[in-house]
C-alpha cells in the first residue's frame, strides 16, 4: 500500500478495466504486487510511456567528464536537431562527484570538474528545453569506486537529486552487500517518489536477478544485461539476452539492453544500422553514447531516422521478438499501433542473403492480408502490394526494416 496512493489506484483500476474484459478484483495488491508479469500497466510516476531518449556520458567519455562537456552536449542536441526528434535526457554517468560526502552526509559534485554544481547545470539544461539525468549506486561505492554509494542514504540522496532539479536517475549495482536487489532498488524507488518530483528511475541491475520480473513495480526501465561494448559481437550478445524478456516491456517500464554505441567508431556503418534498428524495434531506451558535439554525417543520419524513431516511440509499446531464425539470419517482428507490423530482416552472416518474412510468422493472416510495405531505411514504399510473405536481399552484417500497413480493400 505504501507505493499505491489513491491516484495510482484510480489509474490502475481504469487501466485494468480497459485491458481486461473479464472480471478482475482491483485492489491495492495489484499496484503493490511484486509480480511484474503480463501486460499490466503500473503507472507510478507517469514517466516512460514511451522508451526514454537522450544521451549518456559513459560510453564515449567514461570518467573524463566535466560541466563544460555536459553543457556543450545539451547545446549540440539542440543545434543538431536531435532534441526536436525526442532526445531529451542529458545523463551524467559515474565520476561526477567527490570521493566522500560532506559533513552533513550529502553527495557533492567534484569541485574541480563541476565547480558550478549540479543545480546550475540542471538550470542550464532545463533552459534548453532538455532534462538532466544523474548516476548513483545501490551499494557502498559507485562502479568506478570513485564516489560513495547510496545504500542507507536513499532518502537523503533522493532529496538532494530532487533539490537540484534532476529528472532521471541511473542506479547501478556495484559494491552491494548481497541485500536482495528488490530491497535495494525499492528503497530508492520509494525515496524518489517521496520527493514528489517526477524522476525517471533507471534500474541498472545488469539482469542478474531477472529484473524484468520485478522492475515494473519499482522503475521505468531495467537493464537486462551486463554492459554493452562498441563491438558487433557484444552488441548482438546483449540484444539477444534482452529479447528473451520481450513480454515484460510495456508503457511505463522497459527492458534496457544498455546505451547506444552508434558513432563511437568500433562498428561499420551497416552494423550500426543493425544496432540502432534492434534497439528501436526492442523498445529499448535510445540513449546516445557518442560525442554529439562531433557527429559524422553517417552517425547523424542513423540516429536521426524519424521513421525508425517512430517505431521505437509507437504508443502501443510492444517489444518485437525473433519470430524465425535460420542460423545467423533472423526475422524479428512486433505489432505497432494501427494494426501495422514492423519487421526486421537481420543478416549476421558475412555475405549477403535473400531473406523472407512469412505472414504466418509475423502475425498477419496469410490468406487475406495485403499490405503496403515501407522500407524505413531507404525511405521508399514498395511499388507493389505484398501478400503472404515479403522477400528482400540483405547485405552482409546488415538489415532491412519494413513497416507493413494492411490495406482494407
Ligand atoms: C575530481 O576531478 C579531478 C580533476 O579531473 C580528479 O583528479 C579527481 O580524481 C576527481 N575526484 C574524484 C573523486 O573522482
Ligand atoms: C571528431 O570526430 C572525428 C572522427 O569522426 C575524430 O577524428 C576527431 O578527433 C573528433 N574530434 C574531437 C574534437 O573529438
Ligand atoms: C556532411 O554533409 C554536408 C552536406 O550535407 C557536407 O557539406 C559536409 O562536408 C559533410 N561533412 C562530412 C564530415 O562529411
Ligand atoms: C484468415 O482469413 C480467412 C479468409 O478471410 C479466414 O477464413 C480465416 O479464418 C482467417 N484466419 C485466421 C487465423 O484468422
Amino acid at each position: 500500500m505504501d507505493r499505491c496512493y489513491s491516484p495510482c489506484l484510480l489509474l490502475c483500476s481504469i487501466l485494468f478495466s480497459l485491458s481486461f474484459n473479464h472480471s478482475y478484483v482491483v485492489s491495492s495488491n495489484l499496484c503493490a504486487s511484486s509480480n511484474g508479469a503480463g501486460r499490466r500497466i503500473l503507472l507510478r510516476n507517469d514517466l516512460g510511456l514511451t522508451p526514454p531518449m537522450g544521451w549518456n556520458s559513459w560510453n564515449h567519455f567514461h570518467c573524463q567528464i566535466n560541466e563544460k562537456i555536459i553543457r556543450e552536449t545539451a547545446d549540440a542536441l539542440v543545434s543538431s536537431g536531435l532534441a526536436k526528434l525526442g532526445y531529451q535526457y542529458v545523463n551524467i554517468d559515474d565520476c561526477w562527484g567527490e570521493s566522500s560526502r560532506d559533513y552533513k552526509g550529502n553527495l557533492v559534485a567534484n569541485r574541480t570538474t563541476f565547480p558550478s554544481g549540479i543545480k546550475a547545470l540542471a538550470d542550464y539544461v532545463h533552459s534548453k528545453g532538455l532534462k538532466l539525468g544523474i548516476y548513483a549506486d545501490s551499494g557502498y561505492r559507485t562502479c568506478t569506486g570513485k564516489m560513495p554509494g547510496s545504500i542507507g542514504h536513499e532518502k537523503q540522496d533522493a532529496t538532494t537529486f530532487a533539490s537540484w532539479g534532476i529528472d532521471y536517475l541511473k542506479y547501478d549495482n556495484c559494491y552491494n552487500d548481497d541485500t536482495r536487489p528488490t530491497i535495494r532498488y525499492k528503497a530508492m524507488s520509494n525515496a524518489l517518489q517521496e520527493t514528489g518530483r517526477p524522476i525517471f528511475f533507471s534500474i541498472c541491475e545488469w539482469g542478474d536477478m531477472h529484473p524484468a520480473l520485478w522492475g515494473a513495480n519499482l522503475g521505468n526501465s531495467w537493464r537486462t544485461t551486463d554492459d554493452i561494448s562498441d563491438s558487433w559481437d557484444r552488441m548482438l550478445k546483449v540484444a539477444d539476452l534482452n529479447e528473451v524478456y520481450a513480454d515484460y516491456a510495456k508503457p511505463g517500464g522497459w527492458n534496457d539492453p544498455d546505451m547506444l554505441e552508434v558513432g563511437n567508431g568500433g562498428m561499420k556503418y551497416s552494423e550500426y544500422v543493425v544496432h540502432f534498428s534492434i534497439w528501436a524495434i526492442s523498445k529499448a531506451p535510445l540513449l546516445l553514447g557518442c560525442d554529439v558535439r562531433n557527429l559524422s554525417n553517417e552517425t547523424l543520419q542513423i540516429i536521426s531516422n524519424e521513421e525508425v524513431i517512430a517505431v521505437n516511440q509507437d504508443p502501443l509499446g510492444v517489444q518485437a521478438k525473433k519470430v524465425r531464425m535460420e542460423g545467423e539470419r533472423e526475422i524479428w517482428a512486433g505489432p505497432l499501433s494501427g494494426d501495422r507490423i514492423v519487421v526486421l530482416l537481420e543478416n549476421r552472416k558475412p555475405w549477403s542473403s535473400k531473406m523472407t518474412a512469412h505472414w504466418d510468422d509475423i502475425g498477419f493472416n496469410s490468406t487475406n492480408t495485403v499490405v503496403e510495405a515501407r522500407d524505413i531505411w531507404e525511405h521508399t514504399t514498395l511499388a507493389t502490394r505484398v501478400q503472404g510473405k515479403l522477400t528482400a536481399n540483405v547485405e552482409a552484417r546488415a538489415c532491412k526494416m519494413f513497416v507493413l500497413t494492411p490495406l482494407t480493400n
